[in-house]
């Protein structure tokens, strides 16, 4: 496939939008209000607004390999930040998928380059967890581990003082984990949705922010 045709392909998208709803995209240039926000792996197989069948304007996104949620990387913590403070939306959706290529890296021991440093602490998730890893097959283990990620990168949007913040301040807020299966399409819930700072184990949570000085 030639660039050239995916230009063609905008014309023809932005077209067909505009024939159905001729205010669309008026409506949307003035404001965004979407609710949700996605963290998902950088797969092309699962692009965000398809799969939950959300149109233009009502998904915020984050994709990262593994879709890791990592408290030093400044992109993720922007995105959190805009998600939460500025456009307030309800829920934050961890989407993790099986078969993910750099769960399977780590669960490897081929070195890949400047990707075993951002996949590193898949190594200690499997570390801490490798028990129920012994009488898998190779695919069932990066399954596993997909599922495992997902739920430690939910904790981990929630040990955030921002999220943690916004709970304080009386805001609703629910972070859930997902996954998504390229075979089937199908997303499951893994059912490990926090919505309160209650819900976290005490070691991470935070006591209401007050500024020095007050
Ligand atoms: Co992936």
């Amino acid at each position: 496939m030639e660039v050239s045709q995916l230009l063609d392909n905008n014309r023809f998208w932005a077209d067909s939008l505009n024939a159905r709803d001729p205010a669309f995209f008026q409506r949307l240039a003035a404001q965004q209000h979407p609710e949700f926000l996605w963290i998902g792996c950088s797969d092309s197989r699962v692009p965000a607004n398809e799969v939950v069948g959300l149109m233009p304007g009502e998904l915020f996104v984050h994709r990262n390999v593994a879709n890791m949620v990592v408290a030093t990387d400044m992109n993720l913590l922007s995105v959190l930040q805009y998600a939460v403070d500025v456009l307030q939306v309800r829920h934050i959706i961890v989407c993790g998928h099986y078969g993910c290529g750099g769960v399977r890296a780590a669960l490897g021991r081929q070195e890949l380059g400047l990707i075993d440093n951002w996949l590193r602490s898949l190594k200690g998730l499997y570390h801490q967890h490798r028990d129920r890893f012994q009488a898998l097959e190779p695919d069932a283990q990066v399954d596993l581990l997909c599922e495992l990620n997902v739920e430690r990168q939910v904790r981990n949007v929630c040990h955030t003082t921002l999220v943690q913040n916004a709970w304080h301040r009386g805001q609703p807020l629910a972070v859930h984990g997902w996954i998504y299966g390229l075979q089937d399409g199908h997303i499951k819930d893994l059912g490990v949705s926090v919505s309160d700072s209650r819900q976290i184990d005490s070691t991470f949570q935070y006591d209401r922010y007050e500024a020095f000085g007050e």
